[in-house]
């Protein structure tokens, strides 16, 4: 993809990657690329998805310690590397910088204070920019999947950067919209941090109960 020749930015306003790559780079996945390659910050890190996957545990404790900018941006970059319908990409994440608009954030979402947390980025679904041919209610099923997906995605490199996160999934939708300032359909809060105290992970299902042979 040719970005319009006056584009000379590949971020938007107000959040800037560490990395910058250069002007005439003509492909957003230069970017990404560059984002997502091992640095300083983020060499020590977890590179094993499997032991990333049974490591994670969800935090509602988080401590102050700011979440540095590389890692930001490695998590961001994680959910634009997620599958989407078409390649459509049907969702936006709002990142919240604003001290109160988190605030307003725990009172959308059911007062859940942790909601405050260091890292704070809303998933929406954004079922208009998948232009495929199929009903409404299939687009805005896809935008959902997108949208989560793509969650999903970060919350799995946070936890692979030594942070931790909570997913939010109770909240009062129209309430989030207002607080964000956007007409789409929010799907899920991800607050990340780093944890007060790590915990082992939640125990789940016997394979048993959970895997369903379907033989003919
Ligand atoms: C769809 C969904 C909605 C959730 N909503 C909330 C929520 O609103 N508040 C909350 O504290 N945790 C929420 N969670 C987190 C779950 O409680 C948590 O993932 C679950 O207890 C399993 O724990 P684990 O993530 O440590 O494995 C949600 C998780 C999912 C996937």
């Amino acid at each position: 993809m040719t970005l319009p020749k006056d584009s000379k930015k590949l971020h938007p306003k107000g959040y800037e990657p560490k990395i910058i790559i250069k002007e005439d780079s003509n492909t957003r996945n230069q970017l990404l690329n560059a984002i997502l390659k091992p640095s300083p910050v983020t060499e020590s890190v977890d590179t094993d998805i499997f032991a990333v996957m049974a490591k994670r545990r969800s935090t509602r404790k988080f401590s102050d310690k700011i979440v540095e900018t590389e890692k930001i941006d490695k998590i961001i970059a994680a959910a634009d590397t997620a599958p989407t319908a078409g390649n459509f990409q049907g969702f936006e994440i709002f990142y919240i910088k604003s001290p109160q608009k988190k605030k307003d954030l725990i009172a959308a979402c059911n007062k859940q204070p942790y909601v405050d947390a260091p890292l704070v980025l809303v998933f929406c679904k954004n079922p208009d920019r998948v232009k495929l041919d199929f009903p409404a209610r299939i687009l805005k099923k896809f935008a959902i999947q997108d949208a989560t997906l793509a969650a999903s995605y970060s919350q799995l490199a946070a936890q692979g950067l030594g942070l931790s996160s909570i997913w939010i999934g109770m909240f009062d939708e129209k309430k989030v919209m207002d607080v964000i300032g956007t007409d789409l359909i929010p799907s899920s809060v991800l607050c990340i941090g780093y944890p007060k105290q790590v915990k082992f992970p939640k125990p789940r299902r016997n394979l048993k109960e959970l895997v369903h042979v379907v033989w003919e």
